[in-house]
């Protein structure tokens, strides 16, 4: 196949170049190269989506375009109308984050959607992408909405912050309790899957999701493959709020905690319709090992996006068990 890809360049959308490569397919890298240079046997065709008018889109014709990279809605929108008579099937990559509900563990593409805005936040952005690519291409159409998308590449630093830590050892604060459910998709187990939904000339809408785990389990799986021992301590949420951690993302949180029960179904929606699709997830070893190579490359010792500094961690702790926790 001859394969337009948006980005190229980092994570996700290089993950997407270089399977796609692997698999023996004529790539096209649609990027400026800011984040370096696209894979080596891909071509590379420049555009920048923070101009009004990113420029005219690669000649010639395409069997596929897995379109990844996030960028304005209108630039999703420009690049499909022009491009609409020259590719045989086009995948959107959205987002969970589309969905209207984010509390009910469990739910599936059946849920109620945010209204689409072009000009919107980032859901209703994604969203009104997402119906675009739907109106152009109908059912050579796939529209993919990842969950947290983890492994080598990832600049968020914040699934990665769990194997960094645990690599570390000692007493570990983790948020909320075992029980709670997190989910994630390997970055290459996801790309895998888009080139081969491509081939296959796959429609309709997926969450690409792996399997919600608990988070106790994803904890002792991590030390586990990092055979590394630690004192894992549950601090409940109020306590962490009133402390100034924030779930999720940012320079005080804790990632893969999200705030229960607002968002308990943020990581947990059913992985099954994208697991009989073919979307597989690699063991979490596999993707634990990637992870801690990825932050060690980035250097242990930089400002975190997301997590807890050391001296942070251990004044919470502090704080938790001189309440008797
Ligand atoms: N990460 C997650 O957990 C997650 C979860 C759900 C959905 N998603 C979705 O998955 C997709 C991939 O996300 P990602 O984090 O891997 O990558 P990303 O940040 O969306 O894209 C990275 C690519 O976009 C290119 N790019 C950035 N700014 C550009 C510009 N102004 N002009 C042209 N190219 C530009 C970069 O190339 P250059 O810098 O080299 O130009 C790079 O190749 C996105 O659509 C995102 O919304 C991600």
């Amino acid at each position: 196949m001859r394969v337009l890809v948006t980005g190229g360049t980092a994570f996700l959308s290089r993950a997407v170049a270089e399977t796609a490569l692997a698999r023996g397919h004529q790539v096209v890298c649609l990027t400026r190269g800011a984040s370096g240079p696209p894979p080596p046997g891909t071509t590379h065709v420049r555009a920048d989506w923070s101009l009004a008018d990113p420029g005219p889109p690669p000649d010639g014709t395409f069997d596929a375009v897995i379109d990844v990279a996030r960028r304005p809605a209108r630039h999703v929108r420009l690049l499909a109308e022009r491009m609409r008579d020259r590719v045989g099937h086009w995948t959107f990559v959205s987002s969970c984050l589309v969905y209207r509900d984010r509390s009910t563990p469990g739910a599936t593409t059946d849920a109620e959607l945010v209204e689409p805005d072009e000009a919107g936040p980032f859901p209703q952005a994604k969203r009104a992408s997402e119906q675009t690519v739907a109106r152009l291409f109908g059912p050579r159409a796939l529209i993919v909405r990842p969950g947290l998308v983890v492994g080598r590449g990832d600049r968020s630093d914040r699934f990665g912050y769990w194997p960094a830590r645990l690599a570390r050892g000692g007493t570990v604060l983790a948020p909320g309790g075992p029980d709670d459910l997190v989910q994630w998709i390997d970055v290459a187990d996801l790309a895998e899957w888009l080139v081969e939904c491509a081939e296959r000339r796959r429609s309709g809408a997926f969450d690409a999701v792996g399997t919600p785990v608990g988070f106790g389990a994803v904890l002792d799986g991590m030390a586990a493959a990092l055979s590394t021992r630690c004192d894992v301590v549950w601090v409940p949420q109020d306590f962490l709020l009133a402390a100034g951690v924030t779930p999720w993302s940012g320079p005080r949180s804790l990632p893969l905690w999200v705030r229960r029960p607002e968002e308990a179904g943020l990581l947990s929606r059913d992985p099954r319709p994208a697991s009989q699709a073919g979307l597989r997830s690699r063991p979490l070893a596999e993707t634990v090992r990637a992870c801690l190579d990825w932050e060690r490359s980035l250097g242990p010792a930089r400002e975190r996006k997301a997590g807890l500094d050391p001296a942070t961690e251990r004044a919470v702790l502090d704080g938790w068990s001189r309440q008797g926790g």
